[in-house]
């Protein structure tokens, strides 16, 4: 299994019965770039069982960091979800991915939009000076069903603009967005909505999405990217791809609930 690195898990944290997060040790050959994803696993009667996951960790830590949801018959997370110190998991050594820098043409203001576990590959992003240096603003929208699936979010909004590396960008360029569908919230609403009806733009102070000044990162369930792709495309965004950036990205790789 020369394709695979042995980790192991260092913690674990459940948010809700539905959904946790975990890190592990990284080897040190371990290479990445922030927003990509990798396959992961366990070895199940002898073979490994692996599903693609977005490293929720950036490239300058030496911890590994995923996000899962609990799929209660699921082959794989019905059995993740049991993790726990000093187990061990398997981490493909070849990450890849759409969503990264080099794949979005350079803009003004950089949206970042996940709804469930499709905030992982954001949370590497974010933690990246690049996204900082390349953009005036960094715009960290999530959507979720209920407030306690709102993983990080009290570590994004509280701790992290006191973060010693990258707190004075953070404080200055990031803007963090969650949004509940299904429970009273500060802001609710889906993304799709909030964003055809300007109240995403108007409640952060900032123009209505324009293709030739903003970004966008898309990643979450196969309806939430078709919906909110036809509204990117609508106003005349268009995608990017490994061997053509655009002004958005999709990460289609992604397990469903
Ligand atoms: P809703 O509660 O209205 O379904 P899920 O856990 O199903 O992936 O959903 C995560 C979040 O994404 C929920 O807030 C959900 O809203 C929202 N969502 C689901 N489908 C879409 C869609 N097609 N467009 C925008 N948001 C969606």
């Amino acid at each position: 299994m020369s394709n695979l690195n042995s980790e192991t898990v260092l913690s674990v944290h459940h948010w809700t019965d539905t959904l946790f997060s975990f890190t592990t040790t990284r080897d040190p050959g371990f290479r990445f770039e922030n927003g990509q994803f990798t396959m992961i696993g366990l070895e199940v009667e002898g073979k490994p069982l692996m599903r693609a996951y977005s490293l929720a960790s950036a490239n300058h830590e030496d911890k590994l960091e995923f996000l899962s949801i609990k799929v209660p018959d699921g082959p794989l997370t019905s059995r993740l979800q049991h993790l726990k110190e000093g187990d061990r998991i398997l981490v493909g050594r070849k990450p890849t991915g759409t969503l990264v820098q080099g794949n979005l043409l350079p803009g003004r203001n950089l949206y970042l939009i996940g709804t469930g576990t499709g905030l992982a590959p954001f949370m590497s992003l974010i933690k990246d000076p690049e996204s900082y240096e390349r953009y005036e603003k960094v715009v960290l929208v999530h959507g979720c069903r209920k407030v306690a699936e709102l993983a990080y979010g009290e570590w994004i909004a509280n701790d992290f603009p006191k973060d010693e590396l990258l707190g004075e960008y953070v404080r200055e360029k990031l803007l963090y967005y969650p949004t509940v569908t299904r429970e009273p919230f500060r802001h609710r609403g889906r993304i799709t909505d909030l964003l055809l009806s300007n109240k995403l733009t108007d409640d952060l102070g900032l123009p209505m999405l324009d293709p030739e000044h903003d970004r966008a990162m898309l990643c979450g369930s196969p309806a939430m990217l078709k919906d909110l792709k036809k509204i990117l495309e609508d106003l005349g965004f268009v995608e990017g791809s490994n061997n053509k950036p655009g002004s958005y990205v999709i990460e289609r790789a992604f397990v469903e609930r």
